[in-house]
């Protein structure tokens, strides 16, 4: 029976029913949107990155999806953190709560909630995260350092010196779950200098990766680009960048302590994608372009795809294949 077939996980000490969430950015600005995940099979919800005043984002049109993947450049439209630490409060007293089960199920009570935040400079990410180091909020908070659509903001992530600076800052004083949302890695030197960068503080988990930033898709009858931001470059994501995405979720396996997390995000279109995100080291997906495509829905179409695949070969728990991706020798 694949019911009996577990798809849980857990993050420094915090319990997700299901391994997949919604990639920051996809279905969650509002509430609403939010919600609308934590009633699907995903095992929690994460919030848009916040910065610490809301944003409209960039002009418009500054998403498409393409044959195989998507396009944006939404230049981090949100709420503003005050939006979605409430939120993220909110839920978590909602999970402390001694409800009865039907509503516990039907208010996804457990489903944990992951605070993105993506500040436009160092000083912003240090202000948004006192805030939550002095809120009532105690889960996992995400620091984006990867966004590639900020015009004139470079993305924090390729530049290893910054990455170790911002985080001695950030642990000096937070002490609370913390993951790092990181961009894609192309370079073995890339991935031994993040690695070692990241490695030395106490992060809960890395998730790789962001969208593949400042790529550029155009329409060739009306000879144009498909968004207006910057030109038209924006980060590519969805079937297009899943080798790149499952490199580097392997890459930070093989180098991180194992007590360091990863979340693959990257590609996630069929349950065999999860699949292999899993076996090459991640604890838990998020899910973006296709969750775009599909809604919330897609979250009970992957999750059966995942118990399919995992029944046919035995495997009744993620701990059967997590990172046990096999190689060919030297
Ligand atoms: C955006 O809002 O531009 C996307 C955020 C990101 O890629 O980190």
């Amino acid at each position: 029976m694949t019911d009996t077939i577990s798809l849980a996980t857990e993050i420094a000490g915090i319990a997700f029913p299901n391994l997949m969430t919604n990639a920051a950015g996809v279905s969650c600005e509002t509430t609403q949107e939010l919600n609308a995940v934590l009633a699907s099979e995903a095992g929690g919800v994460t919030t848009k990155s916040a910065t610490p005043v809301a944003r409209p984002g960039n002009p418009t049109p500054r998403q498409e999806l393409l044959p195989l993947g998507s396009i944006n450049s939404m230049g981090l439209p949100n709420r503003g953190l005050g939006y979605y630490l409430a939120y993220a409060t909110q839920r978590q007293a909602l999970a402390g709560q001694d409800l009865p089960a039907e509503v516990a199920a039907e208010t996804a009570q457990h489903k944990p909630v992951i605070l993105s935040v993506s500040g436009l400079s160092i000083e912003d990410n240090l202000a948004m995260l006192k805030d939550i180091q002095q809120s009532p909020f105690t889960g996992l908070t995400e620091l984006n350092l990867s966004c590639p659509n900020v015009v004139g903001k470079a993305q924090l992530g390729y530049d290893f010196e910054a990455v170790v600076a911002t985080l001695t800052e950030v642990f000096s004083h937070f002490t609370k779950p913390l993951g790092l949302k990181l961009p894609p890695y192309f370079d073995f030197f890339q991935f031994d200098g993040i690695a070692e960068a990241v490695g030395r503080f106490p992060i809960a988990y890395v998730n790789m990766i962001n969208s593949i930033g400042n790529g550029l898709a155009i329409d060739a009858e009306t000879e144009t680009v498909l968004i207006k931001p910057k030109g038209g470059f924006g980060g590519i994501g969805g079937e297009l960048v899943k080798p790149t995405a499952l490199a580097n979720v392997r890459a930070m396996r093989l180098r991180l302590h194992p007590d360091i997390k990863i979340i693959g995000t990257g590609g996630i279109r069929t349950g065999q994608d999860v699949f292999e995100h899993v076996l090459c080291g991640a604890d838990a997906v998020q899910v973006g372009t296709e969750l775009w495509r599909e809604g919330p829905g897609v979250f009970k179409r992957l999750s059966e795809e995942l118990r399919a695949i995992m029944k046919e070969k035995g495997y009744g728990s993620l701990d059967d294949f997590r990172g046990k991706l096999k190689t060919m020798g030297a």
